[in-house]
């Protein structure tokens, strides 16, 4: 007769079935449900094995129950084995799967740049802050006074028709120059005086080399003693650092009615040293900017003594700096924001 109804017997066919599915199994999921099954829960193989010991008698239930127990035992032994053996698999895979290979060159990341108008700026910045000049902003709508009168070019003067203005009202306008920055200082502030004012101006005007929105930087210097000499020296360091060791300037005669005597800037052209190329059109100098020693009516509207004080300004337009610098024959391609003319700007 068998033991435990043959119960017992049953034992080594279930640890044979269990290490079979084990072998088989072939991830921690998979092992989880096969631990369900097998070993736990109430409806789990072995704890159904376990509810048949109130069928047996009572001096065979403990043996069965030690078997089973034993039997439990192994079984979790060997999950847990089999658990870290799967674990260790997995591991693996997902090594394998998400291996980077660090000897694949990278993806070139494509960095931003700083746009030609701004550069300029910056480096303009640059230089003169590094003369001690202050930086003042000032602001894009002005008054007809700031923009043109207290600049010493009243309703009726001629010099108005230089520059095409965009009226916002028949007081206020877009301010065509930075120079209304000039008596705003003037205004508030006593010699010495030495800013720049960087900004942008708007005029009616709109061609290759022109736009009816462009930037332009002014400088003032007002002190004793301020002569035209004191702004050809400040210029010849600016030209040389802007567009390069050699450069030197020349002044020609000029009109502004802010100014007198008046000039415009010469640099001698940098792209063939003063030989006459097609940039320079031959004449070995390029026209860079309007400067002058500050009219004694402008000093005067501004509440500053004439006989005492002396100043000289200028004024530079950034885009036509920018095109001259980076070889731009056209105004637009500062304004289009076309990444491919860009790119090559700051290649
Ligand atoms: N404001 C002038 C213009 O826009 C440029 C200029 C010329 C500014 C002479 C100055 C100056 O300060 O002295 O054409």
């Amino acid at each position: 007769m068998q033991e435990n109804n043959g119960l017992s017997g049953n034992l080594p066919a279930l640890r044979e079935t269990i290490e079979k599915e084990l072998g088989a199994l072939q991830n921690v999921k998979e092992l989880y449900e096969f631990k369900n099954v097998y070993l736990e829960g109430k409806k789990s193989k072995i704890s159904e094995l376990m509810k048949e010991m109130r069928n047996l008698a009572p001096e065979e239930r403990a043996d069965y129950g030690k078997s089973v127990n034993a039997l439990k035992e192994w079984a979790l032994e060997r999950f847990a084995e089999m658990e870290k053996k799967l674990r260790e698999r997995e591991l693996l895979q997902r090594y394998e799967r998400e291996k980077i290979d660090i000897t694949i060159p990278a993806q070139p990341i494509r960095t931003g740049n700083l746009h030609p108008v701004t550069l300029v700026r910056n480096q303009m910045i640059d230089i003169f802050t590094g003369m001690g000049f202050e930086i003042y902003e000032g602001s894009e709508i002005e008054t007809d006074y700031y923009n043109f009168t207290a600049l010493n070019t009243p309703q009726d003067h001629p010099a108005r028709d230089m520059q095409d203005t965009f009226y916002v009202s028949p007081e206020f306008l877009l301010r065509t120059q930075t120079s209304a920055g000039q008596i705003h200082v003037m205004e508030k502030k006593r010699p010495p005086i030495k800013i720049l004012s960087p900004g942008k101006v708007f005029r009616s005007d709109d061609d290759a080399t022109h736009s009816p929105m462009f930037s332009q930087m002014e400088g003032l210097v007002v002190d004793r003693g301020i002569t035209l000499s004191d702004l050809k020296g400040m210029l010849d360091v600016l030209v040389q650092k802007v567009y390069g060791e050699g450069t030197t300037t020349r002044l020609r005669p000029s009109y502004f009615p802010f100014t007198e005597p008046s000039v415009e800037v010469d640099c001698s052209c940098f792209a063939c040293g003063g030989k006459g190329c097609s940039l320079c059109k031959g004449t070995g100098w390029i026209e860079v900017l309007g400067a002058g020693v500050v009219n004694k009516r402008v000093l005067e509207n501004c509440g500053i003594d004439s006989e005492e004080y002396s100043g000289f300004a200028f004024g530079i337009g950034l885009e036509r700096t920018a095109m001259l610098k980076y070889g731009i024959n056209n105004i637009k391609l500062l304004f289009q924001s076309d990444l491919r003319v860009l790119r090559q700007l700051n290649g």
